[in-house]
């Protein structure tokens, strides 16, 4: 694993904007994982910037990490509507190459249908993660398998605490997702992980340094050969 700390989240923000920048301009038919959620909005803003001024991502193809079961893509707090809102509407990207599973069809089905399509299109040549507080990833919540592929899990009460701040006073939040699992993201070619924020210190510390766990999901990485951590050092703050 190679880590960059980085003095603010702005910088660590922009540091992972630009390897995605750099993949898509090596390689214009990039496929890219993505993440959704509040450490990665800056980095789409970024990306949005860089569209602005000439890269194109009209030959890319995106799968994103996970969506809510029971929730359609046009719903306000689908994580398609997030990427939609985002990143998607903004830039050249096919809407036809964009992809999340479906979390308006039965989750087995959703499920199988998105793998399918990750064995396809992929292996995907960068993926982007974010990190939860317990340690997940996508939403591989502690101790989900290390061997999983995408399919339905129920979410954490930490997980669902955390998350509970995109969502209205009496609007329902969804309990279980449907995810990338840990050896879908492991396939990967090359992974990005951004984390910020003090919150984040005890989970970056057991990524990094702690023993490769289900407990914590992310710690699965260290067994990746191309993973870069990006952190700022509020993050950071707790690694030895
Ligand atoms: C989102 C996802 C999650 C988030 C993680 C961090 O698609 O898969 O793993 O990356 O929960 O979320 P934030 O950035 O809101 O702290």
């Amino acid at each position: 694993m190679r880590l960059h700390v980085h003095p603010t989240p702005e910088d660590a923000a922009t540091e992972a904007a630009n390897l995605i920048a750099a993949q898509v301009t090596d390689k214009p038919s990039s496929v890219l994982g993505l993440a959704t959620g509040g450490t990665m909005e800056p980095v789409y803003a970024l990306l949005r910037d860089k569209h602005e001024s000439g890269l194109s991502f009209a030959d890319a193809v995106t799968f994103n990490l996970d969506e809510y079961v029971g929730l359609s893509g046009d719903h306000p707090q689908s994580y398609r509507r997030y990427m939609q809102h985002h990143f998607f509407k903004h830039v050249d990207i096919c809407q036809s190459s964009a992809y999340l599973p479906r979390g308006d069809i039965p989750p087995e089905e959703a499920s199988e249908e998105y793998e399918t399509l990750l064995q396809k299109f992929g292996p995907i040549d960068l993926q982007l993660l974010g990190l939860g507080r317990n340690g997940h990833i996508g939403f591989n919540e502690p101790l989900s398998s290390l061997a999983s592929r995408t399919r339905e899990k129920s979410l954490t009460k930490s997980t669902l605490d955390a998350n509970s701040r995109f969502f209205n006073a009496g609007e329902r939040q969804p309990t279980t997702a449907i995810t990338m699992g840990i050896a879908s993201i492991m396939d990967a070619k090359r992974i990005i992980v951004l984390a910020v924020g003090d919150g984040k210190a005890d989970a970056v510390a057991a990524m990094i340094e702690g023993p490769v766990t289900s407990m914590c999901p992310g710690s699965i990485l260290q067994m990746h050969a191309q993973v870069t951590v990006i952190v700022d050092e509020a993050a950071a703050a707790k690694l030895t």
